[in-house]
């Protein structure tokens, strides 16, 4: 990938008289002019042939996304005599923008690596420069070393670490910006050709790399897609495990006794009580093992939505407890089928618990959507709140918790002694991690 000589290099419009003309000199000038512009476009041609063999070439022999850019990025140092290359991208809520690796003279830098702090370059102030810069969006900008455009950070680190200037490449693809490359020279360029040629290589390079960026992406969707499936696939196996086994033998067992009741009137008092208790005993676990059927698929019929979801799982709890359980939900709009899915497994367990453990005199159940917070779910009883000692009992509360990050959902829990629990959903695409607040 050699850049064609300086003295051919800088490209200007060709007049239309001069082919008309019959100087010989004018005639010999535009001759060489019309040689360079071959020239130049065969370059790039090549270039561009070369940057692709270059990207297949490192597709094929690197295992991950990281190290394709690492030999992405080090290719670019070599190739166009600068010092760093380094990466930026955008994060999948496009809430910002951070440095994700840099190569450096000879060595890569990535954020796993132990001397990523090591990096001295104000990769944060131009993270957000970058972010900001309008026309970076769409167009490769050439920076110099103090250029008044750059954050004061980084043109005091370009004087410091005498770097004469920076060109910057947007990763697109088709309308979207994924994030940027930038190609940092200690170097004065030794004449306009080499500029040109490090603008027109750093662009071939972008355009390959946004290409395998979003290739990468799919393939990391499609592996969690399928991971959720299986993760379904054993919840539904669990439950009809569950279902078909223990909640069908305690409902048998429940009917034997029964049966027993009825046929036999004249018991001795100790053995009737006896006979109550593990009826009773019988019924109560025969509904525990429903309700983990319930709670391990949510069961959205097709079709349904999650107003509707909401209501039936509230109407079915109803049959299991005497505790008055109050249901407020708005119309909502359909979020996805994987999304609602969620949404509905988590209040099933909320509610499940709180008619379980909380001891309540009232729960409700309310869902909205509201356009600045997105969609709200709360469940929440006026029990006895969980104990501080208890809420890694089980896993229900794991399985919330992972339920509401497969969503990229907030789920936090509220909870303080004799004054109730509220468990709180909050699905947005920016989200934050769960949190939970136990009151003293
Ligand atoms: N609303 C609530 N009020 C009072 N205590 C609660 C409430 N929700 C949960 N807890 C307490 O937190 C513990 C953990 O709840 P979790 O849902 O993880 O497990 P579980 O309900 O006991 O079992 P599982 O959900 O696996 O069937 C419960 O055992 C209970 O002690
Ligand atoms: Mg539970």
């Amino acid at each position: 990938m050699e850049p064609s000589n300086c003295e051919q290099a800088h490209q200007t419009h060709r007049q239309p008289e001069e082919a008309l003309s019959h100087d010989p000199e004018v005639l010999r000038v535009a001759l060489i002019r019309e040689r360079a512009e071959r020239r130049r476009a065969d370059g790039l041609a090549k270039m561009h042939m070369d940057v692709v063999k270059l990207a297949l070439d490192l597709l094929v022999r690197e295992p991950d996304i990281e190290s394709f850019f690492g030999g992405l990025t080090k290719n670019m140092v070599e190739e166009s005599d600068s010092h760093v290359c380094a990466v930026w991208l955008i994060d999948e809520a496009q809430q910002r923008c951070d440095m994700w690796m840099a190569y450096v003279v000879d060595r890569l830098y990535t954020q796993n690596s132990a001397d990523w702090k090591s990096l001295t370059f104000p990769h944060e102030v131009l993270g957000s420069h970058l972010f900001a810069y309008a026309p970076g969006w769409s167009q490769t900008v050439e920076y110099q070393n103090d250029d008044p455009r750059l954050p004061d950070a980084v043109r005091e680190f370009h004087r410091r670490a005498g770097v004469h200037g920076m060109v910057i490449a947007p990763l697109i693809l088709g309308t979207r910006t994924l994030g940027w490359i930038k190609l940092s020279s200690r170097g004065i360029p030794e004449c306009e050709e080499a500029q040109w040629w490090r603008v027109v290589l750093i662009e071939a390079i972008a355009r390959q790399a946004a290409l395998a960026l979003h290739h990468s992406r799919l393939a990391g969707q499609n592996r969690l897609e399928e991971r959720r499936k299986t993760i379904l696939e054993e919840r539904n196996r669990l439950a009809r495990d569950i279902h078909d086994n223990l909640a069908q033998g305690f409902a048998a067992i429940l009917m034997q006794l029964q049966a027993a009741q009825r046929e036999s009137c004249r018991l001795a008092p100790a053995v009737a009580v006896k006979l109550e208790t593990a009826v009773d005993l019988a019924r109560m676990h025969m509904i525990e093992a429903r309700r983990s059927v319930g709670t391990l698929r949510p069961n959205v019929s097709d079709g349904e939505d999650v107003a509707h979801a909401l209501k039936r799982i509230a109407d079915l709890a109803r049959r299991t407890t005497s505790v008055p359980i109050e249901v407020s939900v708005d119309e909502l709009p359909r979020f996805g089928d994987g999304v609602e899915r969620e949404i509905i497994g988590i209040a099933q367990e909320a509610l499940t618990n709180a008619v379980r453990h909380s001891r309540a005199r009232r729960i409700t159940l309310r869902a909205s959507t509201a356009r600045s917070i997105g969609f709200r779910l709360s469940v929440a009883d006026d029990g006895r709140g969980i104990a501080r000692e208890r809420p890694d009992a089980g896993f229900g509360m794991t399985s919330m918790q992972e339920r509401a990050e497969r969503i990229g959902a907030s789920l936090t829990i509220v909870t303080a002694p004799r004054s109730g629990t509220e468990v709180v959903l909050a699905w947005e695409p920016s989200s934050l991690p769960t949190q939970v607040h136990v009151a003293s």
